[in-house]
């Protein structure tokens, strides 16, 4: 009797620990939906009775203080500069050979977006749909990457995206090492003429590439780190995210620092003007 009236409060604790861990569980992934702009569940039933959730998308980021629209503080001026010497660029990088990917390809996948943006995304290479349409995320990977943009409170029109590499790897293979040597530097021109105020590495090619390390994603991913004085987030690749969707809520983690940050530095730049 003793025995078992000892034995009793620990099997409650136990309970009670994995009821705990469980409602957290929900309540992050709650949050995590939320943030990549599903606002509500309701539960339905399936032919076979079982309940089946569906997922509504909202309007709004909830919980989301949208980041104050980026460019009132960028002149006209600036914002044409950029375009042009972008423009340049590509138009430089569109007869680039230096290696056999340029062969390949079927469109060179330059980067898209704001050409003054405060926020800049940094992937791996173009895949098959990128090939085919010319721009950078646009398949899978890319609509999910636009939901994450969404969920800070910002569009894709807003931000920059570009590569490590400007043309896709065959059969969307690794880069290798020399390729990403020949084409880094059009990458680092584009941070250069972009200038934004924050950058975030998607994946480990972006990240061990921008940072000179090997040290893996996951140690990199949730903390600033500086690219030439610029603060750099890194966090996993969107495709990673489709394969592994328990570790977007890490993810959505990674965005909020990226989104405190961005309001906080726009903040201060506008104290500062007025
Ligand atoms: N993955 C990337 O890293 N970049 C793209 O443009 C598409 C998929």
């Amino acid at each position: 009797m003793e025995k078992q009236s000892k034995q009793q409060p620990r099997q409650d604790d136990l309970i009670k620990n994995e009821l705990k861990s469980i409602i957290n569980a929900i309540k992050t992934h709650i949050e995590f939906e939320r943030g990549f702009g599903i606002d509500t569940v309701t539960i339905s039933k399936s032919i076979n009775n079982l309940p089946l959730p569906v997922y509504h998308k909202k309007t709004l980021p909830l919980e989301s203080p949208a980041i104050n629209s980026s460019s009132d503080h960028i002149s006209k001026n600036e914002k044409v500069r950029s375009r042009k010497l972008l423009e340049e660029l590509r138009n430089e990088i569109l007869s680039c050979h230096k290696c056999p990917l340029g062969k390949t390809r079927t469109n060179l996948v330059f980067g898209v977006g704001n050409p003054t943006a405060d926020l800049m995304f940094v992937g791996e290479a173009p895949g098959r749909d990128e090939d085919l349409q010319g721009e950078p995320f646009v398949g899978r990977a890319g609509q999910l990457l636009t939901k994450i943009i969404e969920a800070i409170g910002l569009n894709r029109k807003d931000v920059y995206i570009a590569n490590i590499l400007k043309c896709r790897p065959p059969g969307n293979r690794n880069p290798l090492p020399e390729e990403i040597v020949l084409c880094l530097p059009y990458l680092i021109k584009q941070i250069e003429i972009i200038k934004p105020k924050v950058l975030c590495a998607l994946g480990t090619f972006a990240a061990q590439t921008l940072l000179d390390t090997k040290a893996p994603v996951g140690t990199l991913r949730g903390k600033f780190h500086a690219y030439k004085g610029i603060p750099f987030m890194v966090t996993f690749h969107p495709a990673y995210l489709l394969r592994n969707p328990n570790d977007k809520a890490k993810v959505w983690e990674d965005m909020k620092k990226v989104r405190d940050l961005l309001n906080e530095l726009l903040q201060k730049d506008k104290n500062y003007s007025t």
